[in-house]
């Protein structure tokens, strides 16, 4: 632990948690619904663009003091009641040296993409401490730095997301590529998927040995497999990493885009709390989902982007659909557009807050 950190705060049963984020997921009575934005550091805010304009995305992700600067700025702006860590999925896939890289505008691109068995050997295993030092100590500076009500979320990328972006090599709307080795060569497709969940089970229990006080694993392109091909291709994999995860005692957030017809497989895949779209109404996702996992969402991006009045109302909507229940955390159904107004978000949370506070 670096000098002068202090002690993670325990997570404890409900109404013990001085977080309203870790309360609502311990089956407490939070003083109103916790709120944190997907993607609430970057490109919405001037401060981040300012600091890319010095900086490269790499170099922020890979220096931890500019990581603990970035993950802050929307601690500052908007009254979230969750930090996440800045990084990026392809990270941990990088430190294990893959040259996988962000092409701004583009998305991961890598040159040379993983389609054979003497691919996998690329994909060595994860050591922490030596592979990933600068996010631990992002972690560790930052648990430091935020007061025990904003509790730092760390995550990663769930392997069929992971995949998508190794096999095709870039981003892609229907990962035709991906979807047709899992179909031709389910060998190495087991492979490959098993080579990444060991990866990312590291990753995500060295964050929260570092300080993080939930996880969050994003699923972001498994709306595009069917359930069949889910249950069969994906769900073992990331059952592996969430039930792996379940002697840390953190909350474990699962989250896809375009997952309607995936929920309950998502909840079934070993998830404390299932993260939803706005493509359905909250309150029928809720039906999908067991009664003892919580939800997270779903205001959908774009009303942010129209603006105060558009966004409350989206707000209000989902809140009508959660109800009574105490175990909701508000996001978006997805990330924050960069085209949206930073002043709008602190509206939203503070709507949320005092519509939900008791
Ligand atoms: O949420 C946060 O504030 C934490 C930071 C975070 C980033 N990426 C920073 C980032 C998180 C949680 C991610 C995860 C991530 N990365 C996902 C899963 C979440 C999702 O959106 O579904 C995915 C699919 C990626 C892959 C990736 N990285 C994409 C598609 C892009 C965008 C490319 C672009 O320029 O539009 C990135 C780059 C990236 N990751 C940016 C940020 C802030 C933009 C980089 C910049 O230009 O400054």
């Amino acid at each position: 632990m670096l000098a002068g950190a202090r002690p993670v705060a325990p997570f404890r049963p409900g109404g013990q948690n001085v977080s309203v984020f870790l309360d609502a997921l311990r089956g407490g009575e939070p003083a109103h619904m916790p709120v944190w934005f997907m993607r609430q550091a970057g490109r919405a805010l001037a401060e981040y663009r300012a600091l890319r304009e010095r900086h490269d995305f790499e170099e922020v992700v890979h220096d931890p003091e500019l990581t603990v600067e970035v993950t802050l700025q929307p601690i500052r702006r908007y009254g979230v009641d969750a930090a996440i860590l800045f990084s990026d999925i392809v990270t941990p896939v990088q430190a294990v040296g893959v040259p996988i890289m962000i092409r701004p505008g583009v998305g991961p691109v890598l040159d040379d993409p993983i389609r054979s068995a003497d691919d996998l050997a690329r994909l060595r295993p994860l050591e922490p401490d030596e592979d990933v030092p600068y996010v631990l100590d992002a972690i560790r500076m930052l648990v430091d730095e935020l007061d025990d009500d904003v509790p730092l979320i760390g995550f990663a990328g769930a392997p069929f997301t992971l995949a998508s972006y190794l096999v095709e090599g870039r981003p892609t709307r229907n990962h035709a590529v991906a979807k047709s080795l899992m179909r031709t060569d389910p060998v190495l497709w087991d492979g490959l998927m098993t080579r990444l969940a060991d990866l990312v089970l590291v990753h995500l229990r060295a964050q929260v040995g570092a300080g993080a006080r939930a996880v969050q694993l994003f699923d972001s392109w498994a709306g595009s497999l069917s359930p069949d091909d889910y249950r069969r291709h994906v769900l073992p994999h990331s059952r592996r990493i969430l039930s792996g995860l379940a002697d840390l005692d953190v909350p474990r957030i699962h989250f896809g885009v375009g997952t309607g017809e995936l929920l309950g497989l998502m909840a079934a895949a070993g998830a404390d709390v299932v993260g939803v779209d706005w493509r359905v109404p909250m309150d029928v996702a809720r039906e999908r989902i067991p009664a003892d996992v919580a939800t997270q969402g779903n205001v959908d991006p774009t009303a942010v982007v129209a603006g105060r009045g558009p966004a409350l109302a989206a707000a209000d909507d989902v809140l009508g659909r959660v109800g009574t229940r105490t175990d909701h955390v508000f996001n978006l159904g997805h990330g924050v557009l960069p085209s949206s107004d930073p002043g709008v978000l602190a509206d939203l949370v503070d709507h949320v807050h005092a519509a939900t506070g008791r």
